[in-house]
C-alpha cells in the first residue's frame, strides 16, 4: 500500500491510479467492520482501491465531538495493508482547505432536516469535504454506508446535481450482535452505556409510533434528537454517556417494505 500525503503528490500519480477502475473509500479513521466491508466492496469490483482518512472539522458543529473522536492511525494503516488496499490518501487540513474553508457546497432542503437540524452546518461540511476528495481522486465508484443514510442520499444527490461522473454505491449497515449499527464513536461508550446503545436499533424496528418511541428511549435515558419517519425510513438520533463523555449515536432501518 502506498501513503499520499498532499494533494499534489495524488494528482502527480493519478493517471497511473486510475487506469483502469478505482473504487474510493472516504473515511475519518477508527476503522471497524462497517468500514471494512465498503473496502471489501471496492476490492471485489475494482481494479484499484483507494481509501482516505481526514478527520474532516467543517462537519463538526461540536469541538467536544472533534476533539474527542478517536484516532487509531497506526492500527488503521495496518488494516487497511492486511486487506490489499493499494492506496491510502492521508492529507492536512491546509492542503484540503486551501481557501480556509471560504467555498462550500449547499443544499437547501434535506440537508435541513434530521441531523441537519441538530447539527448545523454539518452537511455542508461532508458534502464540501466530499465534492474535494472526488475531485483529487476521480474514481469510478465511491462507496457509503446506508448507516449514515442521510449522508448517502445527499452526496447521490450532490453528484447528479453536478453530473459528476462517479458512480456512489449504498452499502449495508454492518452491526453488533445485539443490532448497534458499528460506528468509530462506539469507542468512547462507557459499559453502561454500551449495554443500553442498542435500544435504538431495537425500538426503530418495532412497530410502534416515532413519537412513542422518543418516549422510551427519553425515559432509558437517552437525550433524544429525533426519531422521524420519511420516505419509508425510520431514523433516530440519541445521546447517550455519563459526565465524562457523551455519545451521539444514529442509526435508521427500512420500514413497512
Ligand atoms: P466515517 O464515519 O468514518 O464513515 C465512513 C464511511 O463508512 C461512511 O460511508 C459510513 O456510512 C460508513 N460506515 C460507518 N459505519 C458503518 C456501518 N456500521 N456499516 C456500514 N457502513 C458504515 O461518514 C464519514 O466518515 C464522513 O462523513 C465522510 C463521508 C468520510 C466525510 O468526511
Amino acid at each position: 500500500m502506498r501513503t499520499v500525503k498532499s494533494v499534489r503528490e495524488y494528482q502527480d500519480c493519478r493517471d497511473d491510479i486510475n487506469k483502469g477502475s478505482t473504487g474510493f473509500i472516504p473515511t475519518m479513521g477508527a476503522l471497524h467492520r462497517g468500514h471494512q466491508s465498503l473496502i471489501e466492496a471496492s476490492i471485489r469490483d475494482c481494479d484499484v482501491t483507494v481509501v482516505s482518512i481526514y478527520v474532516n472539522p467543517t462537519q463538526f458543529n461540536n469541538a467536544d465531538d472533534l476533539d474527542n473522536y478517536p484516532d487509531t492511525l497506526e492500527q488503521d494503516i495496518s488494516l487497511l495493508k492486511s486487506m490489499g488496499v493499494d492506496y491510502l490518501f492521508l492529507p492536512s487540513y491546509e492542503d484540503i482547505y486551501p481557501d480556509k474553508y471560504r467555498y462550500m457546497i449547499e443544499e437547501g432542503e434535506f440537508s435541513r432536516q434530521l441531523c441537519g437540524s441538530h447539527r448545523e452546518g454539518h452537511f455542508t461540511g461532508v458534502m464540501t469535504i466530499v465534492m474535494k476528495l472526488l475531485n483529487i481522486i476521480r474514481p469510478s465508484a465511491a462507496y457509503f454506508g446506508e448507516k449514515d443514510f442521510q449522508q448517502f442520499q445527499l452526496i447521490r444527490e450532490m453528484v447528479e446535481a453536478f453530473f459528476m461522473d462517479v458512480r456512489i454505491v449504498p452499502c449495508p449497515t454492518i452491526r453488533e450482535t445485539d443490532g448497534l449499527a458499528l460506528s468509530s464513536r462506539n469507542l468512547n461508550l462507557d459499559a453502561g452505556s454500551r449495554k443500553k446503545a442498542s435500544l435504538i436499533h431495537e425500538l426503530i424496528l418495532s412497530e410502534t409510533t416515532d413519537v412513542q418511541i422518543n418516549g422510551q428511549l427519553t425515559q432509558a435515558g437517552f437525550d433524544v434528537d429525533y426519531v422521524e419517519t420519511h420516505g419509508g425510513r425510520r431514523y433516530a438520533a440519541a445521546t447517550i454517556g455519563n459526565d465524562n463523555k457523551q455519545v451521539r449515536l444514529i442509526d435508521n432501518v427500512a420500514i413497512g417494505g
